[in-house]
């Protein structure tokens, strides 16, 4: 059962998969936060939440979505649909998350999603070398595989640590400002969590303003909860995660919960 910050009970694992030898110069540079984290978080400024207002506002997913008409967009295998309980961890890097619990939660489907090019095919060589049946990985871009997806059919969607695209002029890239938030809500079923980590405070104050103010957002999802990141560097989720644990970044957790329907 996944409850709270910690999502099972530790237990004897396989840590050969969960931990990557071959981490690039690159990954192993320290992560500078531009904006570090204070809790309460307070409101992102009037301007930002003026311009993430009017994004959402225009948002259009279909047109959106036009951009991979013809393209390649790999398809979410029929077996992660034959599990009733469903996660999904969009941007999952090396997938540490989905590898962990997978193994801890054999009844349950795990599906990472990257688009990155080592990173992504990194994580689906090792997602298919565990040889389990209820742990799938997809290399592409999760926006077209999101968007396809059907409606009311995940229990838990993660966003550790999504790159924060800090130049303002990137800011529509960012999960807040996203013509996808609101099919994010709609792929929750009732009582599904929505998961986001980040080492940025303005990352996570915009963010919460999304789970609160977006209208689809506002009105279909509760609080769970709001705060600094609690698990201890050996349940680190992800490998950014125990990369900032293990550097003393304090990072925070926003996690929303779907309304059930009474
Ligand atoms: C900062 S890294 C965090 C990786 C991982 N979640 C972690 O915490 O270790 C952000 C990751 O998101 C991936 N990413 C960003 N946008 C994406 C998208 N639209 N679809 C799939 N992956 C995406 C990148 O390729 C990158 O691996």
């Amino acid at each position: 059962m996944i409850v709270g910050t910690c999502y099972s009970e530790p237990g004897a694992l396989d840590t050969s998969l969960v931990d990557i030898p071959d981490w690039t110069e690159e990954e192993l540079k320290e992560i500078q936060t531009q904006s570090p984290l204070a809790f309460p978080l307070s409101l992102p400024d009037e301007r930002d939440q003026q311009r993430m207002q009017k994004s959402w506002r225009r948002h259009q997913l279909e047109r959106y979505l036009q951009r991979w008409d013809g393209a390649y967009v790999p398809e979410v295998p029929e077996a992660f649909w034959g599990r009733s309980w469903r996660a999904c961890d969009v941007g999952c890097g090396l997938g540490l998350f989905s590898l962990r619990e997978s193994e801890r939660n054999p009844e349950h489907a795990f599906l990472g999603i990257d688009k990155g090019t080592r990173r992504g095919s990194r994580m689906v060589r090792r997602f298919k070398e565990t040889g389990r049946d209820n742990l799938f990985g997809l290399h592409g871009n999760a926006i077209p595989i999101l968007a396809a997806m059907p409606n009311h059919s995940l229990d838990l969607l993660t966003l550790f640590y999504p790159n924060p695209w800090w130049p303002s002029k990137h800011r529509k890239k960012r999960w807040s400002y996203h013509p996808l938030i609101s099919k994010m809500v709609d792929l929750l079923k009732p009582g599904g969590e929505i998961l986001l980590c980040s080492n940025e405070g303005f990352y996570l104050q915009e963010w919460l303003y999304a789970m609160t103010h977006h209208p689809v957002a506002f009105s279909a999802l509760e609080e769970s909860y709001v705060g600094p990141v609690t698990v201890s560097l050996e349940e680190a989720r992800s490998h950014f995660e125990s990369k900032f644990l293990q550097g003393g970044t304090p990072c925070g957790e926003i996690r929303f919960r779907k309304k059930i329907e009474r």
